[in-house]
């Protein structure tokens, strides 16, 4: 079955990037001129993805705005003959049908994956945690639907990390399966680094199976007091294989360095502003040689 659904978490509050996100929403800070969770959206259309729910919280009305149609600015745009500006701003809207429910109690990221269930119903789905930014050009997401429909099992992406980063990711104990593949044995939240099972660490995209909503019912309060969707995954990994894609080219833009990079990167990707920009860098690499 082509999985058609994507869910995107957009509840948390971003105290990583204050004072920027003390009244915007973190996924609304732009990459370059982009929001990070248009960049997101982005990359579920081009994997297939025709239907986005969004679990949101307070103070991310500007997310909704930002998808919808801006009645004043396409009139402005177009009383003004800014053809290609009004063509971007519409073409947003029509991205996806995209859904949003609100998840009113910050009770973990399992909690907020659960607040989903109705209207993903019985099919196997796709999560992406706005945080986690992939490099445009890697089809990530293309590449853990082809193994889901080789397996029709849930698929994580993952990748390798230095060990004193364990506390800060889902950590997989893997089984090798084939090539950049993996099967999970165990998977536990945020170790402490001696207690993790390896450097193998679980990014924010996800193919589930609608069994892991069971698996989430039954996950108590974990890491934090939260219920926590790696946990989930774990008990869902003891019942049906789950599978782990790794691969390189992602960045934390929850993370200031990461964020930075993620800017540079893209900012270097892009036909208007690219080459200026790599002259630029070079010229800035050179300077800072000199002093
Ligand atoms: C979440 C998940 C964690 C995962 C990480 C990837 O943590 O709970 O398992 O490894 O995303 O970015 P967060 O970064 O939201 O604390």
């Amino acid at each position: 079955m082509k999985v058609q659904n994507a869910v995107i978490p957009v509840a948390g509050l971003g105290t990583r990037f204050l004072p920027a996100t003390k009244a915007t929403p973190k996924e609304m800070l732009p990459v370059v001129d982009t929001p990070a969770i248009q960049l997101v959206v982005e990359e579920a259309v081009r994997a297939g993805i025709t239907d986005i729910l969004m679990v949101t919280g307070r103070g991310k009305r500007s997310i909704e705005d930002h998808f919808d149609r801006s009645a004043e600015l396409e009139h402005f745009l177009e009383a003004k003959g800014k053809f290609d500006e009004l063509k971007q701003v519409r073409a947003i809207a029509e991205l996806a049908s995209i859904y949003y429910t609100r998840q009113r109690d910050p009770l973990g990221l399992g909690h907020a994956i659960a607040c989903a269930e109705t209207h993903v119903g019985d099919k196997p789905f796709v999560v992406m945690l706005p945080d986690d930014l992939v490099r445009p050009r890697t089809p990530l997401l293309d590449r853990m639907l082809k193994v889901h429909e080789r397996y029709g099992r849930s698929v994580l992406a993952a990748i390798e990390v230095g060990r004193d980063e364990a506390s800060l990711y889902g950590m997989i104990e893997p089984e090798p399966v084939e090539e950049d593949l993996v099967r999970i044995v165990s998977i536990i939240e945020k170790p402490a680094p001696e207690r993790s099972p390896s450097t193998l660490a679980a990014i924010g995209r996800y193919v589930f199976t609608p069994e892991i909503f069971d698996a989430l019912r039954k996950t108590p309060p974990g890491h934090g007091g939260e219920i926590q969707l790696t946990d989930a995954i774990n008990l869902l990994a003891q019942e049906q294989a789950v599978y782990a894609l790794t691969f390189e080219g992602r960045f934390d833009v929850g993370n200031k360095l990461d964020y930075l990079r993620a800017t540079v990167e893209l900012a270097l990707d892009r036909d208007d502003i690219g080459s200026q920009f790599k002259a630029y860098l070079a010229e800035l690499a050179r300077r800072e040689r000199l002093s």
